[in-house]
């Protein structure tokens, strides 16, 4: 069996059907696959006995589900006003000119994904970011581009 579809099925049968469970499971699709896609939401769908708009409309509701493709590194600038008031455009003019993606691409090579969230709940160390599960707060461009280029050295000695 598809293993997407095996880890559905077992996640709902261990938390059950009912439509509090749709957000863990889509969760944990995200976190084995980075992404949501159309055949993970059927699959939810069919196992939650509810119609596929269904789940895509909750998906998109959330802005950490992700229904695209992404990059190994998704970046999520916050964009709320106490970061927006610290300087969240510089930090992310400093992203984009590194990247050279816009807000919503990933990079050629599928490293990085660039996208905006909400409050990070870093308010008093903002401008604040998350780089997949990690939270960067007090950025600078300076301090950014040198955390970006900590991301890509893994990478490539990975390659190695
Ligand atoms: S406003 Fe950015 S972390 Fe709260």
């Amino acid at each position: 069996m598809n293993p997407i579809k095996s880890l559905i099925r077992e996640m709902a049968d261990k938390r059950g059907r009912s439509r509090e469970n749709l957000l863990p499971i889509m969760q944990a699709v995200v976190e084995r696959e980075k992404y949501l896609s159309e055949y993970s939401m059927i699959e939810i769908a069919k196992q939650f006995d509810i119609p596929a708009a269904e789940v895509y409309g909750t998906a998109t509701f959330y802005s950490f589900i992700e229904t695209r493709p992404a990059g190994q590194y998704i970046i999520r600038i916050c964009k709320t006003i106490t970061c927006a008031m610290k300087g969240k455009n510089q930090i992310l003019f400093a992203i984009q000119d590194m990247l050279k993606v816009k807000l919503g691409e990933t990079t050629p090579d599928r490293k990085f994904t660039l996208l905006e969230t909400n409050c990070l709940g870093w308010c008093h160390k903002a401008p604040a970011m998350m780089v997949n599960n990690e939270v960067y707060t007090e950025l600078t461009p300076e301090k950014v581009r040198d955390i970006l280029t900590g991301y890509m050295k893994i990478n490539d000695q990975n390659l190695n």
